[in-house]
């Protein structure tokens, strides 16, 4: 029978691992780690992840701060606050949260960004370490991905790992880290021709597609480990990408909701203290 990778119970032993670690950090070296969270416009799910990451931020001990624009500011002003917090000696931790609205660059301000600030993992600087296999801050979902598959004791070593969905937050950066740890890696996208021949064909199969019930059970294998990035919202309840039917032919699967993303939250938050441990070392 398929085991379910309890995505949920490990972040919260995580996160209790992780609210003593502040605690000592402060009483050592009276260092708080620090967040600042830049928004801009009125997207709702922006301000509901927003709002969750404060709300988990505050639960282990870092603090964190919200930064809000409405919409109208110019780009200089936001990259002006940017600047600040890149300055600041109580932020560790940047974050710009995507989507921006269409009227401003979004890789441009997030750029703005230092790379030793850079709590997400996605700017230039992280990614090109990753791509050198010199990891330093990992983007959060696919490094929480390999947490939850390490502490089930699932090996990557000469597995075909098979990866749907290319995003620079999810899909490249897991296909790199899988790599690095000497897996055989195949990434798919919209423009793969037959799809299904691939996946058929994963050890572990990770869909980062979001569209609900993409993979059914005919796409893959006995026994394969399934990972399952989506999160899609249907008249108000959560789907995965990945059928229950196919659920059923996995070793392994991650449920949906309570899988990959209580690993994200917790992963962006030991991010933010690994970072803060750069200040400690005054090392940034
Ligand atoms: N649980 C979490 O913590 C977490 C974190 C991040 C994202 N998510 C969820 O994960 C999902 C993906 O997020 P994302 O930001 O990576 O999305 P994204 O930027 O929209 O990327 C989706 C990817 O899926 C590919 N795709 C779309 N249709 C396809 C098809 N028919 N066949 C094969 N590939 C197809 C796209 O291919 P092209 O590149 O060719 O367009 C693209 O690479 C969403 O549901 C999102 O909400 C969850």
């Amino acid at each position: 029978m398929a085991v379910i990778l309890d995505g949920k119970e490990l972040a919260k032993k995580k996160r209790e691992e992780l609210k003593e670690k502040i605690l000592k950090l402060k009483e050592k070296s009276g260092i708080i780690p620090g967040l600042a969270i830049v928004r801009v416009g009125n997207n709702s799910a922006s301000e509901t992840y927003v709002h969750n990451k404060l709300k988990a931020c505050q639960e282990v001990g870092i603090n964190a701060l919200e930064k809000h624009f409405l919409g109208m500011e110019s780009e200089e002003e936001i990259i002006s606050a940017i600047e600040q917090y890149n300055q600041d000696e109580n932020i560790d931790g940047i974050i710009v949260q995507s989507p921006l609205p269409d009227n401003y660059n979004e890789n441009y301000v997030a750029s703005k960004v230092l790379g030793a600030k850079d709590a997400d993992g996605f700017g230039i600087e992280n990614l090109g370490y990753l791509l050198s296999n010199q990891e330093h801050v990992l983007a959060a979902t696919p490094k929480g991905i390999l947490n939850l598959l390490d502490a089930y004791q699932i090996p990557l070593e000469g597995k075909h790992v098979v990866i749907v969905g290319r995003s620079v937050i999810v899909g490249r950066p897991m296909a790199i880290m899988c790599l690095n740890r000497h897996a055989t890696v195949t990434m798919c996208h919209s423009k793969t021709d037959n799809l299904a021949k691939y996946t058929k064909e994963a050890d572990i199969l990770i869909s980062a597609v979001g569209k609900p019930y993409f993979i059914d059970d005919e796409m893959v294998k006995d026994g394969a480990v399934l990972i399952d990035v989506g999160m899609n919202r249907v008249d108000g309840k959560w789907f995965g990408d990945i059928t229950p039917r196919a659920q059923e032919k996995a070793s392994f699967y991650t449920p949906v909701p309570g899988g990959v993303g209580p690993m994200t939250v917790v992963t962006l938050l030991e991010n933010v203290y690994e970072l803060s441990l750069k200040r400690e070392r005054k090392d940034r």
